[in-house]
């Protein structure tokens, strides 16, 4: 199990490069499986999880080739219409290859995710949209099995029949839902409208990648989206957009340690939400361009946060803030909308000395001065972001174990603090 070391106190200075988003990286390797031409990714971020979703379809016959920052994919040859459960247990994004799979082929074998960390995680919205589409859908030994009845419609002669256009209604905004359906929609016979659909800009990003394939797709990014469907796409290039997690992620690290950063290849028109609460703790922030930069020279302010779908405060924020809160002078309340149980990281900061009361969904966090360093354990991807922070902030040596779950979805984050100025070192 490998560690990070951190010796807090050191202030945060330079510039970071902000990597490709992993949330817009995932679907868009899924959506070359609408395709038997290639599609062409610049940008894609080197993370476990791509990796995790590399093999996933390669293991299906997608041939992927990887040069420099480009991967080039083409789904030509698919020879198993299946996603197992061994890969689906890693990464519940694996849930993505449903929709392309179901409307490209009219059939599909995927592993039901199962719960993780943060929360029960079902995903019945995304299967009620199929089955809203005409596909026929049971759950048989853990995994979804959908089938398109025959006789509808399909065009290419593999397997089973084509799903046709509906009307769907999201009861919860679910990201992945959105961006399942959207995919299952560009194939479909007809028009698809999604309502209540997630307006993050991943999803964006993914219509994007659609539209360029030859995808007929209005009103992403709004909380209504009408896919006309299409025969056949084809190949395309995209070039993913930046991480605004990863962005985020930065600049509370450099707020709660003092500093001055800045994010090159960043947008800071997706992030409006996190900027203001920063500069609500105190934080000047001058976003040009592609650069954002941040100014801390002082202690942070307490910040009052409560999660809820883009473009209201991102969850994937919400442990983030936390850690600064809980050096911040004054209390704050975080309130957690989304996730029934993403509040693991708050026993580990109090390992930390932090003074953390949970009530519920909602956490009051009473800044303290210092906090002592410690050895803790991330319990997630952003929880363990959260504790890298407390530990930059914290006096001493802090170790963070179980770092697997950052390597998920931070490129080379030891490398890019280091750069920064900031003491941390990865333990064998
Ligand atoms: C995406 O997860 C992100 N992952 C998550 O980021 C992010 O936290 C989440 O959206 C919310 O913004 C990717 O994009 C790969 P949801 P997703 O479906 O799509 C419930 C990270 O750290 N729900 O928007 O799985 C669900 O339980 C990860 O990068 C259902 O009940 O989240 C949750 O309470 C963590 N039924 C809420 O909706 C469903 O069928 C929102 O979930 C689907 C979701």
């Amino acid at each position: 199990m490998q560690k990070l070391a951190i010796q807090g106190g050191t202030r945060l200075n330079g510039e970071v490069r902000i990597s490709g988003a992993k949330n817009a990286a995932l679907p868009i390797l899924c959506a070359s499986l609408l395709t038997c031409d290639s599609l062409q990714l610049s940008n894609v971020p080197d993370l476990n999880d791509v990796a995790t979703m590399r093999k996933l379809l390669q293991q299906m016959g997608v041939k992927i080739e990887l040069s420099g920052g480009q991967v080039v994919l083409s789904a030509a040859h698919i020879d198993k219409l299946e996603a197992p459960y061994d890969m689906v247990k890693t990464m519940r994004a694996a849930i993505l290859v449903l929709g392309p799979l179901v409307t490209r082929f009219g059939e599909a074998r995927v592993s039901l995710p199962g719960g993780c960390a943060i929360g029960s995680r079902p995903v019945d919205l995304h299967i009620k949209g199929l089955q809203a589409m005409g596909a026929d859908i049971h759950i048989e030994h853990g995994y979804i099995h959908a089938q398109v009845p025959q006789g509808t419609g399909r065009s290419s002669g593999s397997g089973g029949g084509r799903l046709k256009g509906a009307r769907i209604f999201f009861d919860l905004v679910s990201v992945t839902g959105t961006e399942n359906l959207m995919m299952a929609a560009a194939l479909a016979d007809g028009v698809t409208v999604l309502e209540n659909a997630a307006r993050e800009p991943e999803v964006v990003d993914l219509a994007h990648c659609l539209i360029a394939m030859g995808a007929k797709i209005e009103g992403a990014g709004s909380d209504t989206i009408s896919i006309a469907g299409v025969e056949k796409l084809h190949g395309a290039s995209h070039r993913v957009m930046p991480d605004r997690i990863e962005s985020g992620t930065f600049l509370v690290a450099a707020a709660a340690a003092g500093g001055d950063i800045t994010l090159t290849d960043a947008r800071a028109d997706i992030l409006e939400n996190v900027l203001e609460k920063l500069q609500e703790a105190g934080a000047s922030i001058q976003a040009a361009g592609s650069t954002i930069n941040l100014k801390m020279s002082k202690r942070p302010k307490a910040v009052n946060v409560r999660t809820a779908p883009y473009p209201a405060f991102p969850t994937d924020m919400q442990a983030q803030f936390m850690a600064m809160n809980t050096i911040a002078e004054g209390s704050a309340m975080v309130v957690e909308t989304i996730f029934e149980n993403r509040f693991m990281h708050v026993q580990e900061l109090r390992r930390l000395g932090a003074q953390i009361e949970v009530e519920g969904n909602a956490a009051v966090i009473k800044g303290c001065a210092q906090l002592e360093g410690a050895t803790i354990m991330a319990t997630d991807l952003r929880a363990s972001a959260c504790l890298v922070i407390a530990g930059l902030v914290a006096q001493g040596e802090t170790i963070v174990d179980r770092i697997y779950h950052l390597d998920r979805g931070y490129e080379h984050i030891e490398a890019k603090l280091s750069a920064l100025g900031a003491q941390i070192r990865r333990l064998k």
